[in-house]
């Protein structure tokens, strides 16, 4: 396919290479050894608990809402300025997706003054969106959610690693979501993970992502 601008510009080398064909050789293509060591890696990275891979963050962000038992008669408030998942994950559950707008020009994330103007009886999440790797003002953000009792859901697809005084974007809130597709900062052609530090949420989405199968080993 012939693209004027390219999706992404992936650098890819031979350590790569070496990585796939030992995969390959092992005959194991699917969930194994190798997606364990990855999520062993990344949660030590972010320092939290869980790390659970799944196959998009579209996935990622749909368990987070599914885990958190987000459904019907629910509101999320999401960012108006985001990849169109944030809010289809809610939609799927059966939720209403609420756009808040951003704070300003300079800075592309959810304003933490319009969430405030979005809450109702029937808000029961807010998922914020780390655009472009810069993280959210969390601290207003998690100042509101304790306020109104509400679950934070982290899109954290563009912000693997990305950090704001000493704390990891995903780790901050109850659940946070990545992206490994192959424009992200940490592509792996598709994949996400879901992670927390809430053993409640991670044996949901344990489960979840494979049918009900949790207790695999390689
Ligand atoms: C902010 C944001 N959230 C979620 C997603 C969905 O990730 P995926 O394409 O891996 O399903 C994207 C992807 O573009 C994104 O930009």
């Amino acid at each position: 396919m012939h693209w004027k601008v390219c999706l992404s510009d992936l650098d890819y080398g031979k350590r790569e290479q070496d990585a796939v064909e030992a995969v390959l050789k092992s005959n194991w293509l699917t969930m194994g050894a190798t997606v364990a060591r990855f999520e062993q890696r990344f949660a030590t990275l972010l320092g939290v608990r869980h790390a659970i891979f799944v196959n998009s963050g579209t996935a990622a962000l749909h368990l987070a809402n599914r885990a958190l038992e987000i459904g019907p008669d629910d509101e999320v408030i999401v960012p108006s300025l985001t990849f169109v998942a944030t809010a289809n994950a809610s939609l799927y559950c059966g939720a209403m997706p609420v756009f808040a707008d951003i704070t300003s020009e300079d800075d592309l994330n959810i304003s933490p003054v319009d969430i405030r103007r979005r809450i109702t009886d029937r808000t029961k999440a807010i998922t914020v969106v780390h655009f472009g790797g810069y993280m959210a003002n969390m601290d207003a953000i998690c100042r509101i959610a304790n306020e109104h009792n509400l679950a934070i859901i982290e899109d954290a697809a563009h912000a693997p690693a990305a950090s704001l005084h000493g704390k990891m974007a995903g780790t901050v809130g109850d659940v946070g979501c990545f992206s490994f597709f192959s424009n992200k900062n940490l592509p792996t052609g598709e994949g996400g993970a879901v992670v927390t530090n809430d053993d409640s949420i991670a044996e949901k989405a344990r489960s979840m992502r494979s049918h009900g199968m949790t207790s695999l080993t390689y």
